[in-house]
């Protein structure tokens, strides 16, 4: 960055902080409160928490738009390279409702794109995230595939529930002081890549999850809500292999050539 670049943006950060706190005749008191409570979420690790809930959002959408929203601060690289039938890595009594999710990646003027590269994550049913909540064993839920000759791919995992933020630290102190709730609807997040392209980080919501409307950190988007189809018959188990019910879902994710 340049210093031009710096002294304007930051510059502009510092005046609209005055302008807030002047507007608001913030007191001694609550100025040293707020020191003390920056200092404590620096103490408590939860920085990338704190501007992914808050700000993510906003250079998300400069910066890719459609099609896309946050990474948030729970990707980890080197998921581990999954083999055809896709199925993300998981506990053999992984909780949750099986999915199924289909789906294409194309560029954006609609041609498929084989061989293009899906890194995907989500949280387990207990809310939980693998490589940074304890329980989850290492890359659990966690993943890379690739499209197949037609840009097609398709992959098993579980329906992730909507949750909460981590609770017991400094988000949670100001989240409750504010009075606002601390949820996320449940969501399944994706980098795809493919050679030629600029690579796109987006998430898949659920139809009908109540916290589509009011996201914490402020990521959903409409053209990311999938919708679920329930398969409960024996027959259609039976086809899929699969000992319990379980729903389908597809999606299409199109990719900006890169430049
Ligand atoms: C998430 O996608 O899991 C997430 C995003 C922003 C803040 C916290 C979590
Ligand atoms: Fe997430």
């Amino acid at each position: 960055m340049t210093t031009e670049r710096v002294a304007t943006v930051v510059g502009d950060l510092v005046n609209r902080i005055n302008d807030a706190i002047a507007k608001h005749e913030v007191t001694y008191d609550e100025y040293r409160a707020a020191v003390n409570y920056l200092i404590r979420v620096g103490e408590a690790g939860e920085w990338p928490l704190f501007t992914d809930v808050f700000f993510e959002h906003t250079v998300e959408q400069l910066n890719q738009g459609e099609g896309g929203t946050i990474m948030g601060p729970y990707y980890v690289p080197d998921a581990p390279w999954l083999e055809r039938p896709y199925v993300l890595p998981m506990r053999e009594d992984e909780k949750g409702d099986p999915l199924i999710l289909s789906g294409t990646v194309r560029s954006t003027s609609g041609d498929p794109i084989p061989g293009a590269v899906l890194d995907m994550w989500q949280a387990d049913a207990d809310t939980n995230y693998s490589n940074i909540q304890q329980e989850p064993p290492p890359f659990n839920l966690r993943g890379k595939m690739t499209t197949d000759e037609n840009g097609e791919f398709e992959v098993r995992t579980i329906v992730p529930p909507y949750y909460h933020l981590p609770r017991g630290g400094p988000m949670e102190e100001l989240l409750k002081a504010a009075g606002w709730h601390d949820f996320r609807p449940g969501h399944l997040h994706f980098i795809v890549s493919a050679d030629g392209y600029t690579p796109l980080t987006t998430q898949l919501y659920f139809e009908g999850d109540r916290y589509l409307d009011s996201d914490v950190a402020s990521a959903v988007k409409p053209e990311l809500i999938l919708t679920l189809r329930e398969h409960d018959s024996p027959e259609e188990m039976d086809a899929r292999g699969m000992t319990k019910p379980f729903f389908t879902t597809s999606h299409e994710f199109r990719l900006k050539p890169a430049g």
